[in-house]
């Protein structure tokens, strides 16, 4: 695996540069920044997964911003649609060998706690992994990185208060919680809703936990920013359309595109 990643990183600073900071979008985010430079197709990069949904290919975005080059990547892979968390890590670990400093994770989610209403933003304090599996199974990746990892700050303290501060002089309502994985694709039970929130859960999806794992695990900051595309109560449970979810994340990343925008202004 390790010598696909090479391979990748080789072609991947060919065809577009050292990368400074990067985002990962999320089911139906949308994160416009500043003018894009140059668009590159997944396809272009050995070793990339081929996403399974045919209709939307991911890509790249590359702009500079200020002095900082980034790069935001559309489109991610999950494990429900049967990549490996191997695969599924892919993309997180070729940005931070392609020299990201930081790399923003964003995703839909399940809102679990009461304090949240749909379309609200949140910034992870810390997550529960309830996927079943980790990326960091099998032989370890020295190079990446060492065989038990410290999980003590899997997203940077530093980069959480930056991006609070960010959306504070914005008036952007910004909550923060614990992002709690499932592998999917099914939804959850009201049972299981129940579980998860006595466990200290606020928002639930079926992401970003490998990626965060892989990347704490290369030394390299993380932050994850979930939009509550809907709201998960136990006692009255609404169906989760997956239309509803990309509508909500949709009109939402206009949003979350400011708050981003403002915050690599900070940096
Ligand atoms: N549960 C799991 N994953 C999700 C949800 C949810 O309610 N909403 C968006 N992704």
């Amino acid at each position: 695996m390790f010598e696909k990643l090479k391979e990748a990183k080789e072609v991947f600073l060919d065809k577009l540069g050292k990368v400074d900071v990067a985002v990962i979008t999320g089911t139906g985010i949308k994160i416009n920044i500043a003018k894009v430079l140059k668009k590159l197709d997944y396809g272009e990069i050995p070793h990339i997964p081929e996403t399974t949904t045919k209709s939307h290919r991911g890509y790249f975005e590359i702009s500079d911003f200020d002095d900082k080059r980034v790069v935001v990547a559309n489109g991610r892979f999950h494990y429900y649609e049967g990549y490996s968390l191997e695969d599924v890590v892919f993309l997180a670990r070729l940005l931070g060998l392609s020299g990201a400093r930081l790399i923003i994770l964003t995703n839909a989610a399940g809102g679990l706690s009461p304090f949240f209403k749909q379309g609200d933003l949140m910034v992870a304090n810390d997550h529960i992994n309830m996927m079943g599996a980790n990326p960091l199974r099998g032989k370890n990746i020295d190079e990446l990185g060492e065989r038990f990892p410290d999980m003590g700050e899997v997203y940077s303290r530093k980069h959480i208060e930056m991006i609070k501060k960010a959306a504070l002089e914005n008036g952007i309502d910004l909550k923060e919680g614990v992002y709690l994985s499932v592998a999917g694709p099914s939804m959850e039970t009201p049972a299981e809703t129940r579980a998860f929130r006595l466990l200290g859960a606020d928002a639930i999806g079926m992401s970003t936990v490998p990626e965060a794992i892989a990347l704490r695990h290369m030394g390299i900051n993380c932050i994850s920013i979930s939009i509550i595309t809907n709201l998960n109560k136990p006692d009255c449970m609404s169906k989760a359309a997956i239309d509803d979810v990309i509508n909500v994340a949709h009109k939402s990343s206009v949003r979350l595109s400011k708050l981003i925008t403002y915050f690599l202004g900070e940096l």
